[in-house]
């Protein structure tokens, strides 16, 4: 979602503050802008539309050391120029950049700006008033700023420049993320570490309610009641290459093709040098506690969960409910004595899944964060954090990140079970490794994908996935991988549901794609198959080896039962991202999407 930048130092900013935006462009946006102080007044440039555009709208005869950048993603207000940040104050004096929601900007404005004439539609324009008002009535500016913090309720990230001053930026922020970069002789903000890579690898982490003032060479924290605070930067370990496509047409392929890579360094982390399993000695003993896991998550994340439940039972027989963030912040099921949370985030970021993380932690229950992000607020905020080593997931359709998540899951769950003595016939180092051996050749027949896509869904209007058990949540991610990336109306359905409804949309030639990796169903997904086919639909057996019939359109490598979701997934994304290549889709941008859902 929304992303912020922000430079001060002795170079030109601009240039620095679009290569910072670029780098965010992944996060989902519908316009940009930026804004440069140089002494003569503060001068902003933005544009509906991607960062070319911007560049476009620049004019280059500006020069200025000190600046910040947005990229919107819109909530109040359709996305166009007047919407996009910064956002001015009524003199101009101050110029603003906002990531995240005010929730009572509606009251502040009868309260503080009545008399104020407000030009966008956004919730932002709100704060850079106040910030005026306060000045106007005498405060400092950051006196002002401070005030302003404090009568805002929602979350936010904020940078603010001011004409009359040159030499600085202020920062804050609650709930949404935002870093600040130290360099020699220049200071950076960043919503993302990824964003500045550029220019620094030092950054120093902000908690909610503080307040930054960021010049050349100083970041002063401090909270919201003017107490400093003193806190050391940290070496961003990201690898700047690590970011860039490389000779990939696009990030998602890209991230496809580096599953096999991640499953093995996820073997290589979890592992001593005995071959045993190793994990947080915390971690183990917060998993031999609870009566029932509740696992949290939102989109891939929540399917991976659901994976996880079938591991976590089935290995450790321990009860899981498994939930969708968003629905449990406000209809919280009833919760047993001894409950443990697990948060499943690529991001660590996603607000749906914080809003019910800090309402258990309000409740003194523990949790466990799973992301891809270490230093996250999601990771900050739970007690204990299982870290994906995925390494960064640009593309906004979820591929290595999913299967790192369940990769994960299995350990955790094989390891729960043997610290609590159950005897298992199951090596997850073993069964990981052959996963990553089949992920590979799955990865070298991208052009049977790639006719597959062709066939059933270059000019299709809906598509169904079926499967039963294990197959059915990995139906529903394909489901989720087509429609985000191709905008195809698709769904997943379990195998037996079908003739409760749903096969009344089944017309001559509609896709259904089955997949029928688990013995124990295979003949009754089959037999769904039969019904779907029966009435006109053109449907695509994905099968597993040791299983498959004829006329099967794909069979993939045998792997453990319980593992088969980390491999039959790889054809699904595959021809998501062949039928998106083939409808003349953005498939790493696509529409209304953004990749860090930092909104509730
Ligand atoms: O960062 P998170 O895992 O918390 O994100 C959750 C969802 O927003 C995310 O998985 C989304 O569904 C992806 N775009 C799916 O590809």
């Amino acid at each position: 979602m929304c992303g912020i930048v922000g430079y001060i130092g002795h170079e030109d900013a601009k240039e620095i503050l679009l290569k910072g935006l670029e780098k965010l462009e992944y996060r989902g946006y519908d316009s940009a802008g930026i804004a440069v102080n140089n002494g003569n007044g503060v001068h902003y440039f933005k544009e509906k539309g991607r960062i070319a555009d911007l560049r476009e709208a620049i004019d280059n005869e500006v020069e200025a050391t000190a600046g910040i950048g947005h990229t919107r993603w819109a909530t109040h207000g359709v996305p166009n120029r007047i919407n996009a940040h910064p956002h001015q104050s009524a003199s101009c004096r101050f110029t603003l950049v906002h990531n995240g929601v005010i929730e009572n900007y509606e009251m502040l404005k009868r309260s503080f700006l009545e008399t104020v004439e407000l030009k966008s539609e956004t919730d932002t324009e709100v704060i850079v008033q106040m910030v005026e008002y306060f000045v106007n009535n005498g405060d400092t500016v950051e006196d002002s700023f401070r005030k302003t913090l404090k009568e805002l309720k929602g979350s936010y990230a904020l940078a603010l420049l001011d004409n009359e001053d040159k030499d600085r930026i202020y920062v804050a922020k609650n709930k949404s993320p935002l870093l600040v970069g130290v360099g020699d002789n220049f200071n950076v903000v960043a919503s993302d570490a990824m964003a500045m890579l550029q220019v620094t690898d030092q950054y120093i982490e902000l908690m909610d309610k503080e307040m930054v003032i960021v010049t050349r060479d100083s970041v002063i924290i401090k909270n919201l009641d003017g107490a400093e605070i003193i806190r050391n930067s940290f070496t961003c370990e990201l690898d700047a290459s690590e970011i860039e496509k490389g000779t990939y047409p696009h990030f998602m392929l890209k991230e496809i093709d580096e599953q096999p890579f991640v499953i093995r360094k996820i073997i290589q982390r979890y592992q001593d040098e005995q071959g045993a399993l190793k994990l947080d000695e915390d971690i183990r003993g917060a998993m031999q506690d609870p009566d029932r896991i509740y696992i949290v998550a939102c989109g891939t994340s929540y399917h991976a969960g659901l994976v996880g439940k079938q591991f976590i039972e089935t290995l450790a027989k321990i009860p899981v409910e498994v939930h969708v963030a968003s629905e449990f912040s406000y209809n919280m099921p009833l919760l047993t004595g001894k409950p443990l949370f697990i948060f499943i985030s690529q991001s660590g970021e996603t607000a749906d899944s914080r809003a019910v993380l800090v309402k258990i932690k309000a409740l003194g229950h523990p949790a466990i964060t799973i992301t891809n992000v270490p230093g996250s607020t999601l990771s900050r905020e739970a007690d204990y954090t299982l870290h994906l080593h995925a390494g960064p997931e640009i593309a906004v359709a979820s591929t290595k990140a999913y299967t790192a998540q369940m990769a994960v899951l299995a350990i955790l769950a094989v390891d729960t079970a043997r610290t609590k003595g159950i005897e298992l016939d199951f090596d997850p180092i073993r069964e990981l490794s052959i996963v990553a051996n089949a992920m590979e050749v799955l990865c070298d027949q991208k052009e049977e994908m790639n006719q597959i896509a062709r066939e059933y869904l270059a000019t299709t209007r809906n598509c169904f996935f079926i499967g039963r058990g294990i197959d059915f949540y990995v139906g529903l991610e394909g489901a989720l991988k087509l429609k985000e990336i191709s905008y195809i109306q698709a769904e997943g359905f379990a195998g037996g549901e079908l003739k409760h409804g749903t096969i009344a949309l089944i017309e001559e030639g509609t896709p259904v794609i089955a997949i029928a990796t688990q013995e124990q169903v295979n003949l009754g997904i089959r037999g769904n198959v039969k019904e779907v086919d029966a009435r006109g639909a053109n449907s695509c057996i994905i099968s597993m080896k040791g299983l498959e019939s004829a006329g099967d359109r794909f069979v993939i490598p045998a792997v453990h039962e319980l593992m088969t979701p980390l491999v039959s997934v790889i054809p699904l994304q595959l021809i998501a991202y062949y039928a998106a290549l083939h409808r003349d889709c953005d498939v790493d941008k696509p529409r209304n999407l953004a990749k860090s859902v930092t909104v509730e």
